[in-house]
């Protein structure tokens, strides 16, 4: 028998062989190998991978928990009290905004499964949802296995990927019930400007739509940038779904913490369905998480740091033939053109062989990802290994670059 045929439309083209792909940004076991032949990963978004990221207070009141046994047992399905009062802090210290925490926020088992939570209350058959391009790959597939279609609209290449308003208005339809952006953006990492969110939040309150707003890098901000979280914009705030992680800025990926915050009204629904859709966080991470949290001055640290390395990376690879690069704005990621020197899938192929490390081919991002590399920057916590991986990419590169006649970075 065929038993796809059974299955519903939307999850039958799901391959879970892409697990395999070196191309996926996600973790699968054909990295797995890679690492075990001596491969450097620099291909998930993973904060230090893969050394130890966790602060040792955070160790010691998890393995204090364990040894008194309590994390054998449920937390809340909507996330411990303690845990939604902490997040609360840290989203009002970060926007000023009144969070409550019995009504505002919500837990989710990291915020991958937080992002498709977040679409699932407004996503109906044939509704169009619209996602910024280049974008992380799981907006594109959500709204799909929700019965959505997906509405690329490209960003603005030439205004460092800002959001472009007569794109989106181009292609709003009756349909449209929804705008996905991943602010700041991955892979791009553009930090988007108040004035260009302004203009973005006027479209979507014009045709009466949903936000949800995937801030999972919003912790590391460099050049003293503003960050603005939509949410706070006039009108918006009954109008968006926040959704956040403690995976990239706290650099806990492992721990599987991530956030939700909302509205009354969203967020009722949302606890509504936490049993059955999300379960629970498990207990023994929301106890970490608590004090990860508290360790405010630990995430000022963390953004030095990464900012640090976002120099090292942009000094070694823009100088690279036939390479063209912006200063990352944020978080852990470098978005490198590279379409002199062949196809996304081509260099990354070749970078794998030559440099030994494993980088994401752009195309992965989007239509607009095509003959552009991310390549994760911040992973080792030590700048001196890091140097190295970025010395044997501008090596292998430069090679290339010049089987290709080409002098000088674009
Ligand atoms: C933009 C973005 N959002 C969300 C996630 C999900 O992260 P997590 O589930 O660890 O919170 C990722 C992970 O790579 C990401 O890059």
């Amino acid at each position: 028998m065929d038993i796809t045929a059974l299955m519903n439309r939307n999850f039958r083209a799901l391959n879970g062989g892409l697990f395999e792909s070196v191309t996926k940004a996600d973790v699968g076991e054909g990295a797995g190998k890679l690492m075990a032949r001596g491969v450097d990963i620099m291909a998930w978004a993973d904060p230090f991978f893969p050394d130890p990221s966790i602060p040792p207070a955070v160790v010691e009141v998890m393995v204090d928990a364990l040894r008194q046994g309590f994390p054998s047992h449920y937390s809340m399905p909507i996330g411990a009290a303690d845990l939604r009062a902490e997040l609360a802090l840290k989203i009002t210290r970060q926007t000023g905004l009144p969070i409550d925490p019995s009504r505002n926020v919500i837990v989710t088992p990291g915020s991958d499964s937080g992002l498709l939570y977040a679409m699932m209350p407004f996503i109906e058959p044939g509704d169009e949802v619209m996602v910024a391009d280049p974008s992380y790959p799981s907006n594109f597939l959500n709204p799909v296995l929700l019965g959505g279609t997906v509405v690329k609209v490209p960003l603005d290449t030439a205004a460092n990927y800002a959001f472009d308003i007569a794109a989106f208005e181009q292609r709003v339809t009756e349909r449209t019930k929804l705008v996905v952006i991943t602010h700041p953006n991955n892979p791009t990492t553009t930090v988007f400007r108040r004035k260009n969110l302004e203009e973005l939040c006027a479209f979507i309150i014009r045709h009466n739509l949903v936000l949800v707003s995937d801030q999972a890098f919003e912790d590391h901000i460099f050049d003293g940038l503003e960050f603005v979280s939509p949410a706070t914009l006039p009108g918006m705030w009954e109008r968006t779904v926040t959704v956040c992680s403690i995976s990239k800025g706290l650099g806990l990926s492992g721990l599987r913490i991530g956030y939700i915050y909302a509205d009354d009204k969203i967020m009722d629904v949302l606890y509504g369905g936490a049993v059955n859709v999300l379960g629970a966080a498990a207990t023994i991470t929301s106890i970490g998480a608590v004090q990860a949290l508290k360790e405010t001055e630990y995430l000022r640290s963390l953004t030095e740091r990464h900012e640090r390395r976002r120099d090292l990376a942009y000094r070694t690879l823009s100088t690279i033939p036939g390479v063209r690069m912006h200063p990352s704005e944020s978080g852990i990621l470098s978005w490198l053109d590279v379409s002199q020197l062949g196809t996304s899938e081509e260099v990354a192929a070749y970078l794998l062989q030559e440099a030994n490390v494993l980088v994401n081919a752009g195309s992965a991002y989007g239509e607009q990802g095509k003959g552009f590399l991310r390549i994760v920057t911040g992973v080792f916590a030590d700048d001196t290994r890091a140097e190295a991986a970025f010395n044997r990419i501008k090596t292998a590169l430069t090679k290339l670059a010049e089987q290709k006649s080409i002098l000088a970075p674009i």
